[in-house]
């Protein structure tokens, strides 16, 4: 039997659920990393090294955590980052995120690689001015990519992240062990039957996935939508230089979840070498937004990510534990949680708004000692 809801006090309680709950290739899917997980392990380390500098006497007897994302508003810094296959975890698959965002007024990222249809998850929304981004993975024939984003737009998605650091999947060895059995729709893979499901699920539905990307592409991805485009995956200065001066609407700094590189570096790790070179180029504008992803557990990660830069941070694996425990009211009491959690920290870190997180109130001495 699983503990009832109120009993989730913290996002990694719903794992401990979750893994009760969920077979053993929906587990093995959701939790692995690749190779050695070490890159994973590291995400969430790598928030224990940054310590907060709270001021005292400020007064905080209301605090507002809303914000918006690439001008869309959300009551939270945190979003509903892409994960692929949800019906492996509920038979309601995303559209239970899709719920919750709705409900809480979060944004959910809509994966490429849903076990639910776009239009289904699009279906969901709860309300009208629902936000809702998508996830893109090119595909080898671009005109699959095409006539996706067509619908994406048409459907009134608001932002593109398109994924660039997964042109071949990760080994997640785990995922790899158990065998990948069917599950449901799946629009983007043309031709099921010619799929090796020897390799886990990753590799199973991944083989669409174009290797030959590169920058040239978003010249021709800009040519073919008006939406903004955000590179998710993004791990050093360099390039997010490189996609400020192109003029794209921002980056993801992730590394997949651990799901891809092993001895990636932590989202977090990277975002503190990336704003003084933007800076120091006056490349940091509301223009150009920096978002973080991996490893986020606690409402304090994602102020931390705020105060050393950060527009907001997105969240993966507890948000499928908890519906894959819960269905959509499980997400939304890890919403609530997390809510909560920022109400608490920032009256203690002395910040009433967003805007009163600033890099005094981190010390980050120590993000680079590992
Ligand atoms: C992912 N992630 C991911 N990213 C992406 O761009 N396309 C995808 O299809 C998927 N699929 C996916 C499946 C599963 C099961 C996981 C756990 C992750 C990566 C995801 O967007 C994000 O980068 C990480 O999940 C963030 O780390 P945490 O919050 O899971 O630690």
């Amino acid at each position: 039997a699983i503990p009832p809801l109120d009993q989730c006090l913290n996002l990694y309680d719903f794992e401990v659920v979750a893994r009760q709950v969920l077979k053993g290739t929906a587990w093995a899917y959701y939790s692995s990393g690749s190779d050695d997980e070490v890159t994973m392990r590291e995400n969430n380390n790598a928030f224990g090294r940054i310590w907060f500098r709270p001021r005292i006497l400020r007064d905080v007897s209301t605090v507002d955590y809303s914000t918006s994302l690439l001008g869309w508003k959300s009551s939270l810094p945190i979003y509903i980052t892409a994960t692929a296959l949800g019906k492996l975890g509920h038979p309601e698959g995303e559209k239970n995120l899709t719920v919750a965002a709705g409900r809480e007024n979060i944004i959910q990222m809509i994966p490429t690689l849903a076990s639910c249809s776009f239009d289904e998850i699009v279906d969901a929304r709860t309300h009208e001015q629902q936000t809702q981004f998508y996830q893109v993975y090119i595909n080898s024939n671009r005109a699959v990519t095409e006539k996706t984003l067509k619908r994406a737009e048409q459907r009134g998605v608001r932002a593109l992240f398109v994924t660039v650091d997964a042109p071949q999947l990760g080994r997640r060895e785990k995922d790899m062990r158990i065998k990948f059995d069917d599950v449901g729709s799946r629009e983007q893979v043309e031709n099921k039957d010619n799929v090796d499901r020897s390799q886990g699920a990753a590799r199973a539905i991944s083989s669409f996935i174009d290797p030959s990307l590169n920058w040239d592409d978003l010249h021709w991805l800009r040519s073919i939508t008006r939406l903004p485009i955000v590179l998710k995956g993004v791990q050093t200065w360099e390039d997010t230089v490189r996609a400020a001066e192109m003029g794209l609407s921002g980056v993801v700094l992730s590394n997949h979840g651990g799901r891809q590189l092993d001895f990636a570096r932590s989202g977090i790790e990277v975002l503190a070498e990336v704003v003084p070179e933007l800076k120091k180029r006056g490349l940091y504008s509301s223009n150009f937004q920096l978002f973080v992803d991996g490893g986020i557990r606690r409402a304090s990660d994602a102020l931390k990510a705020i105060a050393m830069g950060a527009t907001a941070v997105g969240i993966g694996r507890p948000f499928l534990y908890a519906y894959s425990a819960y269905g959509a009211d499980g997400v939304q009491h890890a919403i609530k949680i997390l809510k909560a959690e920022m109400e608490m920290d920032m009256r203690l870190i002395g910040a009433p708004t967003l805007k009163d997180l600033v890099p005094e109130m981190v010390d980050t001495r120590a993000l680079n000692m590992h």
